[in-house]
């Protein structure tokens, strides 16, 4: 969040958590319904939009392309869409604040138009890779430049793209979502092959919004030329931001916490697997369908945690749940091994050392790897430790003072309105005490 000033927090050690916890609308849900709707012909509802900043900003900068986009109430928007060539370019920059998805989908939505645009975050987000979009990107023929793979990025307008076929070197959401964006405004079929399945929200999405396309686990493919009809679109609650209930009432004894209508798509709840392989006690009710969506309530109790070897295959599936994990490991019994998650190196902060150097001031041991860690569990100290502005870290941190043996100060909170408005409130609603 450029510019906000300073909020740090403190966590403190509490008895037990109780109650139904309602969390808000899913992130990446709510990016890629603004984005599809704006460029959809007709009026689209979206209902559970997440009120955050990140998906305030997609609205934003697609307002100030043109769309008209009405709140009439808390997490609804009501969006004309003005159709797959209707945006219109702006003089101004289009800033994307802390989105690493906002604006990586946004390049690829930007690259096909006719106009050319700027796209620019906040500190975190100006240090984040985008060669990994501008590249294939490229091979469509967009031109885009960057400051040395990083942004701002000045997307030309390159009108036609043409269609890729391309396979991701690393798993990625983001970039396989921007290709099949830009594959809507190029010639012929653009076709992406991922090495492990990442969450497929862009794929069903487009498919609800009328447009064809193939899709199956690591595989999409589409082609350019048809058009998007408005569609209403309920964005389930968000895992993610479930998951630091998740491990809340995992570890903290006598808690029980329920999570109503959370989403299950299986690309997102890897968490739920390795809380369950770490001994976990967390059950689903009133498992149901919504908008294509598998929805349901998350039942957490606590249980005695013991330490794994986190399979590798769960990674990509529980990507932004690696903050919390690590807390839930620090209070396991014996040792947590993570492999394979280079990519945290590269979200809002660096995750691994950003958590690993918050652990040890709290007194945990957690060795560091080039591509995940090593915990071992005990106990939590007090202490203070620095979030970097990564909404996840604080969270986690907050989630930590909940077992520690003291106060928890954690650092540069604000960006937590990125993702999860009302964090605090709603935890200190079931038994946090945050302050
Ligand atoms: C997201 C994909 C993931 C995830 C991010 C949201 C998405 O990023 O970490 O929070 O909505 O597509 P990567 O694609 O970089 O793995």
């Amino acid at each position: 969040m450029s510019g906000a000033k300073r909020l740090d927090w403190v966590s403190r050690p509490a008895a037990s958590l109780h109650g139904d916890v309602v969390v808000p609308g899913d992130k990446s849900v709510s990016h890629r319904s603004m984005m599809l709707s704006a460029i959809a012909e007709g009026t689209s509802h979206i209902r559970g939009f997440l009120e955050g900043e990140d998906t305030r900003a997609t609205a934003a900068v697609l307002a100030q392309l043109g769309v008209s986009i009405e709140a009439p109430s808390e997490g609804e928007r009501t969006v004309r869409g003005v159709g797959l060539h209707g945006l219109r370019g702006s003089d101004k920059p289009l800033d994307c604040g802390n989105a690493g998805t906002g604006m990586r989908l946004l390049t690829g939505l930007l690259a096909g138009q006719s106009f050319d645009s700027t796209l620019i975050g906040d500190e975190s987000l100006s240090k984040r890779p985008m060669r990994r979009v501008t590249d294939p990107l490229a091979g469509m023929g967009a031109q885009i430049d960057t400051q040395d793979g990083l942004p701002p990025l000045r997307v030309h307008g390159s009108r036609p793209l043409h269609g890729i076929r391309y396979e991701l070197p690393v798993a990625s959401a983001q970039v396989k979502s921007a290709l099949l964006l830009a594959g809507l405004y190029a010639e012929g079929s653009t076709e992406v092959i991922e090495p492990h399945p990442t969450r497929d929200y862009t794929e069903r999405m487009l498919a609800a919004f009328g447009w064809p396309i193939v899709f199956s686990p690591g595989y999409a493919k589409l082609e350019g030329g048809h058009r998007l009809r408005a569609t209403d679109v309920v964005v389930p609650a968000d895992f993610s931001s479930a998951a630091f209930f998740l491990v809340a009432a995992s570890i903290v004894p006598g808690s029980v916490l329920r999570l109503p209508s959370v989403g299950l798509n299986p690309r997102r709840t890897g968490l739920l697997e390795a809380l369950r392989l770490m001994g976990a006690d967390i059950s689903i009710e009133n498992q149901s369908q919504s908008g294509g969506e598998v929805i349901g309530d998350l039942i957490v109790r606590h249980a005695p945690l013991h330490g794994v070897e986190l399979p590798e295959t769960l990674v990509p599936d529980m990507i932004d749940e690696f903050p919390a994990l690590f807390i839930a490991a620090a209070v396991a019994q014996g040792r947590t091994v993570v492999r394979g998650a280079a990519e945290l190196r590269v979200k809002e902060s660096d995750r691994i050392a950003t958590m690993a150097t918050g652990m040890r001031a709290l007194g945990v041991r957690i060795e560091e790897t080039p591509d995940g860690a090593i915990i071992d569990g005990g106990a939590i100290g007090a202490g203070a430790v620095d979030s970097h502005g990564d909404h996840r870290i604080a969270m986690s941190f907050a989630v930590a003072g909940l077992l520690a043996k003291g106060e928890v100060t954690i650092g540069d909170c604000a960006n937590v309105a990125t993702s999860f408005p009302g964090f605090m409130e709603l935890a200190n609603s079931c038994g946090f005490a945050l302050s």
